[in-house]
């Protein structure tokens, strides 16, 4: 089955609101409906605070540019200091949501039960989440890659059943490669994503898996997006430096088509 890409900017803890709708404007006027609109789905994914903004711009100009948010909060509402929930995700039109990337499980103590009840809870409420996986150096070192990325896919994934699943799209992020510029070779990065595949293809079988995204990230950009989106198990990429100006993203966006 042929995967529609993806491509999704993962901002991180980058651009005010002011910053924020320059970056949209700009990515928006390059936003061609022929091509864009039709062949990959485009997310940004900037901080809680430019989601409605950045939201606006798309909407005013009828993209197909959908946001997403860098994190959540399982319950839909209380008392949680400093949490953001679905519902105020959903109201404000984010489609997407990224949920354990390594930077919030490496410095902020989300575990696996955590992934997994803020996966439950998006699905659940007819959000997509951008599952993160991905292992340490020192995992890689051990020669334990797969059986750790696997694990986590496994945690991620529990008690959510294949409609749900089907919402989903898992990123492998190699934590040594995110943000040191020092990418995972495409077969490296085709052999974990292959072995997520399977994994979900166990989980829900071969039909569903293949047709679910699997997304790579970590120091993707212009110049080495073409050999990693050439393997069969690479559906596209969450990118975060390369996201944080226009050109670099739509090259990269480019390269999906
Ligand atoms: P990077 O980040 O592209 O800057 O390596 C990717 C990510 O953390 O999602």
């Amino acid at each position: 089955m042929a995967r529609k890409p993806m491509m999704a900017g993962n901002w991180k803890m980058n651009n005010t609101i002011a910053e924020a709708v320059v970056l949209t404007q700009e990515i928006s006027n390059q936003y061609d409906k022929e091509t864009w609109g039709e062949d990959v789905d485009i997310v940004i994914c900037p901080p809680y605070v430019d989601l409605k903004p950045a939201k606006t711009v798309l909407d005013f100009d009828r993209t197909k540019i959908a946001v997403g948010a860098q994190n959540v909060y399982w319950e839909p509402s209380g008392a949680f200091t400093g949490e953001i929930s679905v519902p105020m995700l959903k109201e404000i039109g984010c489609a997407y949501c990224i949920v354990g990337h390594s930077e919030r499980r490496e410095l902020f103590g989300e575990t696996n039960e955590d992934v997994n009840r803020k996966v439950k809870a998006l699905v659940e409420a007819g959000l997509y989440a951008i599952v993160c996986v991905g292992e340490s150096l020192a995992v890689r070192d051990e020669g334990t890659t797969e059986e750790f990325v696997c694990a986590q896919v496994r945690a991620a994934f529990a008690g959510v059943d294949a409609a749900d699943a089907q919402r989903c799209v898992v990123a492998y992020e190699p934590i040594w490669a995110i943000g040191t510029g020092r990418t995972a070779t495409p077969e490296q990065a085709e052999a974990v994503c292959a072995a997520i595949r399977a994994t979900l293809a166990d989980l829900y079988g071969a039909e569903v898996a293949e047709g679910m995204r699997v997304l790579y990230g970590g120091s993707m950009n212009p110049g080495n997006v073409e050999g990693l989106l050439a393997q069969p198990n690479i559906d596209g990429g969450l990118i975060g430096g390369a996201s944080l100006k226009c050109e670099s993203f739509v090259q990269l966006i480019e390269a999906c088509l």
